[in-house]
């Protein structure tokens, strides 16, 4: 094969083959599962915080997020674990969990917040922060901010 042929050749291939690649990386509404899985917020890693003891017998584990405090619980609602940061959206106080009546209360001007962080009284109007929770195994793990 002739030099020119040559390059013509692996021109036209390389084309073909980049070409489908170039189309996928445009398409903005793809949403095949690969593309979710390398999409950054999913690849955001979890973090080990605790263990399903730890949970049952406390009832909660304490998480640092950076400066914030958040809590990892069960839910009572729906019996999913949740993970909630301590930071009241109202002006940034720090909420506490009431177990006894399942939901977050404010000290600073008695907001109540849900278990999953939605405002359940005022004057708080947004829903507090909650983190993606999974398990493995007996570890339990967050996705920090
Ligand atoms: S700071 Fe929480 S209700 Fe005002």
């Amino acid at each position: 094969m002739e030099r020119r042929a040559f390059l013509q050749w692996v021109g036209i291939g390389g084309l073909a083959s980049f070409l489908p690649v170039a189309i996928a990386a445009c398409d903005s509404n793809s949403s095949s599962p690969t593309a979710e899985a390398e999409s950054p917020a999913s690849n955001r890693e979890f973090e080990a915080v605790g263990t399903t003891e730890q949970l049952q017998q406390s009832g909660k584990i304490d998480v640092s997020v950076g400066n914030e405090k958040a809590i990892v619980l069960r839910d009572p609602d729906s019996n999913n674990l949740v993970a909630v940061n301590l930071t009241c959206t109202h002006r940034g106080c720090e909420v506490a969990w009431q177990a006894n009546q399942s939901e977050f209360v404010c000290p600073c001007h008695q907001a109540k917040f849900k278990a999953n962080g939605e405002v359940v009284e005022g004057p708080a109007e947004q829903p507090l922060t909650t983190y993606a929770v999974k398990t493995e195994g007996n570890s339990i793990l967050i996705q920090k901010g």
